[in-house]
């Protein structure tokens, strides 16, 4: 063990997940603090990979929390029905009831079974997300994710010449609605206005282009409804196809972390009745798209 009880760097084992994106970083306990060399390298694989898994873990709530806080700023989600009573920070997905411990029979959040970008209708989208699977189906409930660098990068140039300076508004209530998500209050409306992002997106960090689109998106800024809902469901297709995929099997104990500015991600269902799926999610606030 390392001095302090600290994480120690030689203990670090990065091993890609897929061809597509994703690696698993073995050898780490989240529960403990991480010194700084050590998170520069996650960081490091975290920009190269787009997303960690980090298997195994067994982390409080304020050791999420703390982990998470690494990464900058914690956002607290406007749907205050899926906070956390004791850690507004963390959002919870679950389909166990905390009074009897039974299952409820419902999909927790139909809103997460789109294709989407976390956040994508704030003025300040997420950086990352981290999704930690404390009990996970034994079939289903899998989560699917685009690598929207690659996405772009094999559009017909003639596309990219199109879709070059549009801009997509994005809304959750229009999004939830669609995705048949109960309705939001009339203060959740007033708290989330539409706002409008490039769909052409250079990421901070690594200064590549992606493509930024989600199932949040209303309309494209300039374009007529239907030509602008017509643009959206082809690049909407292209950037889901499977050569662009990484799908995650959730293991109970599992941490991941994805990139919200060059990942799409969407669950699949799962039986809500027979199968039990709790998950505890925190989200890193990122900066306005450009
Ligand atoms: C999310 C989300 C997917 C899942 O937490 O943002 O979309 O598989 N979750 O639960
Ligand atoms: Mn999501």
């Amino acid at each position: 063990m390392a001095a302090h009880g600290m994480v120690s760097e030689r203990t670090l084992d990065i091993v890609p997940l897929s061809a597509v994106m994703g690696a698993e970083i073995r050898g780490i306990d989240l529960s403990r603090p991480i010194d700084d060399a050590i998170f520069t390298r996650i960081l490091d694989a975290f920009h190269r990979h787009l997303l960690l898994c980090f298997p195994g873990q067994h982390l409080t709530e304020v050791q999420h929390v703390a982990f998470s806080r690494r990464f900058g700023d914690l956002q607290i989600h406007v749907l205050e029905q899926y906070r956390h009573p004791v850690h507004p920070e963390i959002y919870v997905l679950s389909n166990v009831d905390p009074k009897t411990g039974k299952t409820t029979g419902r999909h927790p959040d139909r809103g997460t079974l789109v294709w989407h970008s976390d956040l994508s209708f704030q003025r300040r989208p997420a950086l990352a997300t981290l999704l930690y699977g404390i009990d996970v189906p034994r079939t289903g409930g899998d989560t699917l994710f685009a690598n929207m660098y690659a996405a772009y990068e094999a559009l017909p140039e003639a596309t990219k010449r199109r879709i070059a300076g549009l801009r997509g508004a994005h809304d959750l209530d229009y999004s939830r609605q669609r995705a048949g998500a109960p309705p939001m209050t009339e203060q959740q409306r007033r708290e989330t206005p539409t706002v409008d992002h490039p769909i052409v997106r250079t990421h901070p960090e690594t200064g590549r282009k992606l493509l930024y689109i989600s199932h949040h998106i209303c309309r494209i800024e300039g374009l007529p409804i239907d030509a602008g809902a017509a643009l959206l469901d082809e690049l909407m297709a292209h950037a889901t196809d499977k050569r662009f995929v990484y799908h995650h099997r959730w293991r109970r104990g599992d941490v991941v972390i994805w990139d919200n500015r060059c990942t799409m991600h969407c669950a699949t269902p799962y039986d809500a009745t027979e199968e039990r799926r709790v998950m505890h999610r925190t989200v890193v606030k990122g900066d306005v798209p450009v």
